[in-house]
């Protein structure tokens, strides 16, 4: 089994004094820059991005990491869960983040069906990420399910984030989206997926949906940063679906999300608001048009 090859060496993570977007580099935010932060215990914001204008905002709100999740499903594409995502959607989705952003760490993420049927086939498909759309990284669910892949990954030189607990892919198989480790055995199982994806190397670890008090207790235990998604407050970072995260997600929104702006009120506002000048004649403007 791999250790991890991201520990950073004297010098060569980012300066002290230095978070993980900021200071005076204006290169990519790397994995290595990532394992720097978990050890200044400096905490760190993710969010998801479909497209190459939204990305490019986050990234210059300074947003250190971007997940082109294949939460792209139910969150940009119209399906209702991330299931049908297809690999070509996914390389096209990451590419155009790739091409928005600038300092932004690129995460691709593997769609369902294109790793869990063998480690040759997930490395087949993480380097269609890495050689089409230029992601610096991928992401894949599973714990000790993975690892085998997970280490073949890292093997090859492609860093990878991991995602347990509740893992939407399985979406079918655990009949919703429920809250994962509860109870002893749940969560000692938690705990066996946290450590066996640190052992394949990855470079950090989503936790969605799990007790905050469990979550805390893995991200005291590993050395790779954890990332939560409905796991309070005791991880090392946290990721929102951008959609959520901004107000444009339709109807209900699972209880943790905050919503930080109300843009689907604000961009209904803007085309109604468009509607009624054209009707009423007064859209273009002088000021709109040639002469
Ligand atoms: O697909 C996705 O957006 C994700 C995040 C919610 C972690 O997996």
């Amino acid at each position: 089994m791999n250790a991890s090859p991201l520990q950073p060496a004297q010098g060569q993570g980012q300066r002290e004094g230095q978070t993980l977007y900021g200071g005076n580099t204006n290169r990519r935010v790397t994995v290595r820059d990532i394992a720097a932060a978990k050890q200044r215990g400096e905490k760190w914001a993710m969010l998801t991005a479909y497209d190459a204008l939204t990305a490019g905002v986050f990234d210059e709100a300074g947003i250190p990491v971007l997940l082109v999740g294949d939460s792209a499903g139910n969150c940009h594409l119209g399906y209702e869960t991330t299931v049908p995502v297809t690999m070509d959607q996914m390389v096209m989705l990451s590419a155009a983040v790739v091409r928005g952003t600038r300092r932004a760490l690129v995460i691709g993420d593997m769609p369902f069906g294109s790793y869990q049927e063998s480690p040759a086939q997930a490395m087949h498909n993480a380097a269609r990420l890495m050689k089409e759309a230029g992601v610096g990284a991928i992401k894949l669910e599973g714990g000790e399910r993975s690892a085998r892949s997970i280490e073949l990954l890292v093997e090859a030189g492609i860093p990878v984030m991991a995602h347990i607990g509740l893992t939407p892919q399985s979406v079918h198989a655990f009949g919703g989206y429920p809250v994962q480790g509860r109870g002893d055995e749940a969560a000692h199982q938690l705990l066996r997926d946290a450590k066996a994806v640190q052992q394949a190397g990855a470079f950090a670890v989503v936790l969605e949906a799990v007790p905050a008090e469990l979550a805390a207790q893995v991200t005291e235990q590993l050395a790779i940063p954890t990332v939560g998604i409905g796991a309070g407050a005791g991880t090392d970072a946290q990721v929102l679906v951008w959609t959520d995260m901004a107000g444009m997600t339709a109807g209900r929104v699972p209880k943790f999300v905050k919503q930080y702006a109300n843009l689907r009120a604000v961009l209904g506002d803007a085309a109604r608001e468009f509607a009624a000048e054209v009707g009423a004649g007064t859209f273009p403007a002088p000021e709109h048009t040639f002469k």
